[in-house]
């Protein structure tokens, strides 16, 4: 099977790459679970997976020094950058995040918003979805 997905550099392209990024500090926690059952159906569809570990770093928030839109990188050289050239490659991406207080993860938020604000232009047409995991709600 083969899924096609139109992206506006390159237009019509086989969906290939899925990023899961796992914003909970515990590794083999829900989200790491949901993760795994997400990255056998992908891999049944001839998708590929790439599970990105987020939750047990020190990810520093975003200073909003827009430094990034002139080199195309974040100026704190850490999972962030080397987050960068995955997702220019992948076609979806997962965030996944247990709530804490009513909210997805602070790790998760300070990588996401330095991640997306130094790579603006990789996000047009991107499949997003999101994984949520609770005690109570
Ligand atoms: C700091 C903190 C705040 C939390 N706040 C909530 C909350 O507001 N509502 C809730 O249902 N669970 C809350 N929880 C529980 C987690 O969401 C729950 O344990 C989740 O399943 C953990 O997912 P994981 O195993 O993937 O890390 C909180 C946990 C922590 C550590």
């Amino acid at each position: 099977m083969r899924f096609l997905y139109y992206s506006k550099e390159k237009g019509e392209e086989t969906f290939r790459k899925v990023l899961m990024i796992n914003g909970s500090p515990d590794v083999k926690g829900c989200i790491h679970t949901a993760f795994l059952e997400a990255a056998t159906i992908f891999e049944e569809a001839g998708i590929e997976s790439e599970e990105i570990i987020v939750g047990p770093k020190d990810i520093r928030g975003c200073i909003g020094c827009r430094k990034c839109k002139t080199t195309g990188r974040c100026i704190f050289d850490d999972l962030v950058n080397e987050t960068l050239p995955k997702l220019k490659e992948a076609q979806g991406v997962i965030l996944g995040s247990p709530v804490y207080y009513g909210n997805p993860n602070g790790t998760l938020l300070s990588f996401i918003q330095r991640l997306f604000y130094s790579s603006p232009d990789d996000l047009h047409m991107k499949v997003g979805a999101s994984v949520v995991s609770c005690r109570r709600g």
